[in-house]
């Protein structure tokens, strides 16, 4: 079984991932959050350094992307191939109205037809292709369509993540409609979506036996130990883990700031780091709240120093 870190715009980004792998490990494969084609032409900066090996050389990294047609599905092939890149996956996911309305992420699924036209005209195989989708955009039946039509290709597999684009996140994802999908479907179909602790594994694994990929989002970020839990691996001591979330920390803080340059940038991006991280703390709000309000890096360290005072959860 395989156990992937789902990509998650603004919290999974390379310093994040290289990080992680250092510090706690049990990831057995990564995905960057998408890169975009700018009207441009251009890719921006940030995006690049998702996947250009600048820094990271992470051999199980996958570079995900948005596409909603040939000239851009074939612009990311080509870009990721001459990276050395053996894996990509095309977003079919996003359910954002800015992305959608463009007929991209999960606002192509409506559209098998045009699905169809990029993989028989742009994909030419160089380089191994999944998709993660939901759904649907509107409707949930929408996945039948495009399942037909990605069997007729060489795709290496799906990885579902089963909500509509049109609930964003609420509700729950809805494991028995991703039972009936698999009935008839050739290929590998990975399962995403609302895996925060060993039992939520535990019941996806007893009712999908024989699935043999599971991507965690949300869960992995709000517990670090929640892959080598699944894995069956023994967790290390409190004291151990308190150790290795103080590194993990330091070694976010240390490379952001290394590349960025002033206190408002630093914060703008550890900050958002502890919306998830302050989840392993007993007094999680308090210790997330003292973050937030802190206005300069002076005041981030106090934050942080009272953060590790507290006790972690078991
Ligand atoms: C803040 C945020 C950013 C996300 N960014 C991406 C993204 O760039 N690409 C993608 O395919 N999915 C993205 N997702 C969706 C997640 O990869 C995943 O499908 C979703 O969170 C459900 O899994 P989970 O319940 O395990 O978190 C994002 C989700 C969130 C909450």
């Amino acid at each position: 079984m395989k156990i992937s870190l789902a990509p998650l715009q603004g919290y999974t980004d390379w310093v994040f991932r290289q990080a992680y792998d250092k510090c706690i490990g049990g990831i057995d494969e990564f995905y960057t959050p998408f890169l975009v084609l700018q009207n441009s032409g251009e890719i921006r900066t940030s995006h690049k350094r998702e996947v250009e090996p600048f820094v990271e050389r992470n051999k199980s990294l996958v570079p995900q992307f948005l596409a909603g047609s040939v000239a851009e599905f074939q612009f990311f092939e080509t870009y990721f191939s001459d990276l050395g890149y053996k894996k990509m996956n095309w977003n079919l996911g996003c359910p954002f109205p800015l992305v959608t309305r463009k007929k991209k992420g999960s606002g192509l699924l409506p559209f098998p037809e045009i699905i169809k036209d990029i993989l028989e005209n742009a994909y030419s195989g160089k380089i191994d292709l999944s998709i993660k989708m939901r759904l649907g955009l509107e409707e949930k039946s929408e996945i039948l369509a495009v399942l037909d039509v990605i069997k007729q290709f060489n795709i290496d597999e799906v990885i579902v993540h089963p909500r509509i684009g049109k609930q964003m996140y609420k509700g729950s994802a809805d494991r028995d409609y991703f039972q009936e999908l698999q009935n008839g479907f050739n290929k590998s179909m990975g399962f995403n979506g609302d895996i925060s602790t060993l039992e939520d594994f535990e019941s996806l694994h007893a009712q999908f036996p024989k699935l043999n990929h599971v991507m965690l989002g949300r869960g992995v970020l709000k517990d670090y130990w929640l892959p080598a839990k699944i894995k069956g691996i023994e967790i290390p001591t409190v004291a151990i883990r308190k150790k290795a979330l103080r590194n993990m920390h330091d070694e976010i803080f240390s490379t952001y700031a290394s590349f960025l340059s002033g206190d408002t940038q630093i914060l703008q991006k550890v900050k958002p780091f502890w919306e998830y991280f302050s989840a392993h703390f007993e007094e999680e709000r308090k210790v997330f709240k003292g973050i937030k309000k802190s206005g300069g890096l002076k005041k981030y360290h106090e934050a942080v120093a009272f953060a590790f005072q507290q006790n972690i959860k078991e």
